[in-house]
């Protein structure tokens, strides 16, 4: 399973990649806006400086709706850094440009999927990941997992080879669900990747037996 951490935030992917489990990071609009990267220029330099910190692939999402400014924009942040991935909309232009990006060989990653049905678009599409946001299922009530495990069904039924990457993971327990069902991939925050470190028999195992050694060799 690999880890792609949530974040735009340059400290955060430093820290995840030097725990030594990191293995990408997605970012979106939003989170490029909550780190206070604004204008072109200033967000095309900040994807090409994450990619300087991670050494694999790094999500980079259009903000165009329709399919020529999707392939305008994607063939750019394409051709900034070769970790970059383009990020598209589940819409119907979306898939098209999913496609064109996949008959040109460039990686995409299908975001805002809700649905088995987006997502069996989106790999018939040859979309290299879909992202299910399964939080924000759990927030209107609906079992997010649920569709990780539905999706992970439909793909090995037909042996599609996009990558499930289970996006909006809010903790620990998402990402060990998702690796429960099979999901390829999770994005979340630094606080899930580094909950699951954490126990306190752990700590209070080390404290003992760190105390014994001091009795020990005292
Ligand atoms: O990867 C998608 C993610 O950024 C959305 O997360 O927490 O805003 O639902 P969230």
């Amino acid at each position: 399973m690999k880890f792609f951490i949530d974040t735009a935030n340059l400290d955060q992917i430093r820290e995840a990649q030097q725990l030594g489990v990191l293995d990408g990071v997605t970012t979106n609009p939003s989170l490029m806006a909550k780190e206070g990267i604004t204008g072109k220029e200033n967000i095309l330099k900040h994807y090409v400086d994450i990619c300087s910190i991670v050494e694999g692939d790094v999500s980079a999402e259009v903000v165009s709706t329709d399919f020529e400014g999707m392939v305008k924009e994607g063939e750019e942040l394409a051709a900034l850094h070769e970790q970059i991935v383009v990020k598209v909309p589940m819409i119907k232009d979306g898939v098209k440009a999913l496609k064109y990006f996949s008959d040109k060989g460039i990686k995409t990653n299908c975001t805002l999927v809700f649905s088995p049905g987006q997502a069996l678009l989106a790999a018939k599409a040859g979309a290299t990941y879909v992202s299910p946001f399964i939080g924000r299922l759990d927030d209107i009530s609906t079992d997010g997992l649920n569709l990780i495990a539905e999706i992970r069904t439909i793909y090995d039924n037909y042996g599609f080879e996009t990558q499930i990457l289970a996006a909006s993971v809010r903790h620990t327990m998402h990402v060990i669900d998702c690796a429960k069902i099979g999901s390829d991939v999770m994005t979340g925050p630094l606080s899930a990747i580094e909950g699951l470190l954490k126990h306190p028999l752990t700590d209070i195992g080390l404290e003992k037996f760190l105390a014994d050694y001091k009795k020990g060799n005292s």
